[in-house]
């Protein structure tokens, strides 16, 4: 039965009723549980944003507190899922390493209680534990390091650039990193969320889920886009290159990396706030040329096509700020990822409390009672 007219890419179609996130596209509007992301930017932490959208509402101090000692205590990975990372080729893309591991887990913990709320909460802690571990560890063996274990005595962001950089973060940059995540962690129904819904359907296993999502995340339209903004702003080179690199883009149809957005149609909300921490690191740590770039580009881009409704989107300014912590080009979409897995654990929660298997249709245009040709006459 078809009900309605084929939409390439699914545009405008609800793929799920979903009351974790909210966006305003017209507006420039991002809520996570209603709260707007200028207000949890401000206000509010990782974690703590973390636990909003996986359990619906604020934590108190207490049920915080309580998280966030469980998450502090589940940070180190097994030996055994170390190993296997050492085996993996130095010059492999750091998101199918993650992606590896994270499918990993899902062979140390192969329990599936879907229905136990104790192994969903267990599962959560895990992931968003683990996947902060598994980046930095992959980091420091493809150099030719040993991991660095976790240190209990540092909050989740401090940690991490803690593992990453192997010395204690300056309280600024994991301050903004912290900030980052929040900005990151949730976007209503983009491609790596309906990913990992529809691997949720299934009543696989929270690992499989991840590890489905982490790979559609990779792709250069969804969070791979910020790596490419990095290698676009490398290639302009210069402030005057500008213009012609855009003129040279829409003349081939090319998409300009960091701009444009299925729902919004106004500047991204995360990219201005985005922008502004860009400038808090740019004014303790020194300028940045490519910021330059960036500030031009936007303004070429609006002349060009703001009347498309094509504007910055998270992408264009995250790498800028990535960067300036020291962080490498392509750690940027795994570190997008550190920050969505919690995104994606809340709707594989939302998803198993009224599951029903994805299973779209397709328009068929292909033939029909077709000969089979034998292979010496074809
Ligand atoms: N540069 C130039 N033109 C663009 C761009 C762009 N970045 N984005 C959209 N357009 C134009 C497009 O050419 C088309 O024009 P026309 O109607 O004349 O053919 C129109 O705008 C609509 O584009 P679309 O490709 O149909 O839009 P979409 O909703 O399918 O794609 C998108 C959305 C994000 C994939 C796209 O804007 C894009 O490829 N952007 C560059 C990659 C990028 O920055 N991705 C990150 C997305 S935000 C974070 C995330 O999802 O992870």
């Amino acid at each position: 039965m078809t009900v309605c007219e084929f939409r390439p890419g699914l545009e405008g179609i609800p793929a799920a009723q979903s009351s974790i996130s909210h966006v305003d596209g017209q507006k420039g509007i991002l809520e996570y549980r209603g709260i707007r992301i200028e207000e949890l930017a401000e206000k509010s932490t990782f974690l703590e944003t973390a636990y909003l959208l996986i359990w619906g509402e604020l934590p108190t101090k207490e049920e915080l507190e309580a998280f966030e000692h469980e998450v502090r205590f589940h940070r180190r990975i097994k030996y055994r899922i170390r190993d296997m990372m050492k085996c993996f080729p130095e010059s492999g893309h750091p998101m199918d390493a993650l992606q590896a591991s994270a499918a990993a887990l899902g062979l140390f913990y192969s329990l599936r209680d879907l229905h136990n709320p104790a192994y969903i909460r267990d599962s959560v802690v895990r992931l968003i534990a683990t996947i902060p571990t598994m980046v930095a560890a992959f980091q420091l063996m493809r150099k030719g390091n040993d991991p660095v274990k976790p240190r209990d005595d540092l909050d989740y962001s401090a940690n991490f650039l803690y593992m990453l950089n192997e010395k204690e973060p300056d309280p600024l940059a994991a301050k903004i990193f912290d900030i980052c995540l929040i900005l990151h962690v949730e976007h209503t129904m983009n491609a790596s969320t309906f990913s990992a819904r529809v691997t949720a359907s299934t009543l696989t296993d929270p690992y499989a889920v991840v590890a489905s999502a982490v790979g559609t995340l990779g792709g250069p339209l969804h969070g791979g886009a910020n790596e490419e903004v990095i290698q676009m702003l490398e290639e302009i080179g210069s402030v005057e290159n500008v213009r012609p690199y855009v003129d040279n883009c829409l003349e081939r149809k090319a998409k300009i990396m960091g701009f444009g957005h299925r729902v919004y149609k106004v500047k991204d909300p995360r990219a201005t706030i985005l922008q502004t921490l860009a400038e808090q690191l740019f004014e303790k740590f020194g300028y940045d040329k490519y910021y330059e770039i960036a500030l031009e580009m936007e303004r070429v881009v609006e002349e060009k096509l703001g009347s498309k409704g094509i504007y910055p989107n998270v992408d264009f300014y995250s790498g800028l700020v990535y960067r300036k912590m020291g962080i490498p080009t392509d750690l940027f979409t795994p570190v997008f990822a550190i920050a969505r897995v919690a995104g994606w654990l809340a709707h594989w929660k939302e998803q198993l409390a009224e599951n029903r298997i994805f299973r779209p249709t397709q328009i068929y245009d292909g033939r029909h009672e077709a000969p089979y040709i034998p292979i010496e006459q074809r």
